[in-house]
């Protein structure tokens, strides 16, 4: 392993820049028997180091990282992810989904956010995902292709949403279980549909070490509305993505960077009288219609 070169004290440093640190920490991984965990340490700290010398970081600078990154840490819980929150919220986490998916006719992806929870209920198709929450009424229906082929029968559609006033069920706690989550098997042309409430725009969590930042540096914690989804088919790249509502304020600056042109689409609004016989009740009501396409695997 290379080593610092130890200089007798009465020496001047001829390395202000700290160019042989870098070196020599980098010399340090030449022995890692993992050659992808070699070069991961390698370029992270070339960066690192490239960043403490453009920004000239003073010594109060470091410790203030070092808290923040103790605090985002501490403020992780079971039911809270503080590092994602924060990946989201500088835009790596659509980063590494913009590397890691093309998109090759298969639906566009986003990121999968921090109120998914794998066990909501299956529910037949039609069904209403609301339980009863107040909100202007939503059908949302679509299909389910193959990218190669044709419709893709019993894929299945798992969905989720925030409430008329932009809240999760995960963040209410009122022990009224889930709501407005359910999985659906796609009918035997790949079609799906369901009926729950309009979604809004909503804040991501603010209230730890994320928020803190999106305050100090000026920036708004909003996403614009969207309806969650998870498809999946045997022979096919499971699909994780949104569908956002056309016309929301908050689509040319969501938060976490997550809304691609391909996924907007009208939360059209509709007559009363427009509404299926059994689910008139003079009320306005929405329709989101939505068809995706998945990938083979290879
Ligand atoms: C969400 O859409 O649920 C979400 C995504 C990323 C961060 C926070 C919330
Ligand atoms: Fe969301």
């Amino acid at each position: 392993m290379q080593r610092l070169a130890l200089r007798p004290s009465s020496e001047p440093d001829v390395d202000p820049a700290g160019h042989r640190i870098t070196d020599a920490v980098v010399a340090s991984f030449a022995n890692a028997p993992d050659p992808r965990l070699r070069s991961l340490m390698t370029v992270l700290v070339r960066h690192l180091h490239d960043a403490v010398r453009e920004t000239g970081l003073t010594m109060e600078e470091w410790r203030f990282a070092v808290d923040y990154l103790t605090r985002t840490g501490l403020t992780c819980t079971g039911t809270r992810q503080e590092f994602i929150l924060l990946s989201d919220a500088l835009g790596v986490s659509m980063l590494v989904d913009a590397i890691n998916h093309e998109a090759a006719g298969a639906t566009e992806t986003t990121v999968l956010g921090p109120f998914y929870v794998a066990d909501s209920a299956v529910m037949p198709l039609g069904a209403d995902i609301s339980r009863g929450l107040p909100g202007t009424p939503l059908l949302v229906e679509g299909t389910v292709r193959s990218s190669f082929g044709g419709p893709l029968a019993g894929a299945s559609v798992e969905v989720w949403q925030s409430d008329a006033d932009g809240t999760y069920d995960v963040q209410k706690d009122d022990g009224e279980g889930y709501a407005l989550r359910a999985h659906f098997k796609t009918d035997g042309q790949g079609r799906f549909h369901f009926w729950s409430i309009t979604p809004c725009s909503y804040p991501i969590p603010n209230d730890g070490p994320v928020g803190d930042m999106l305050a100090a540096t000026g920036r708004h914690p909003y996403r614009p509305a969207h309806v969650h989804f998870l498809i999946s088919a045997p022979g096919h790249a499971p699909l994780v993505t949104h569908v956002f509502a056309e016309g929301d304020p908050y689509l040319a600056d969501d938060a976490v960077f997550g809304v691609k042109p391909s996924l907007v689409r009208p939360f059209a609004l509709q007559h009363p009288d427009d509404a299926p016989a059994a689910r008139r009740d003079g009320r306005a009501w929405r329709r989101l219609s939505y068809d995706f396409a998945l990938n083979p695997t290879r």
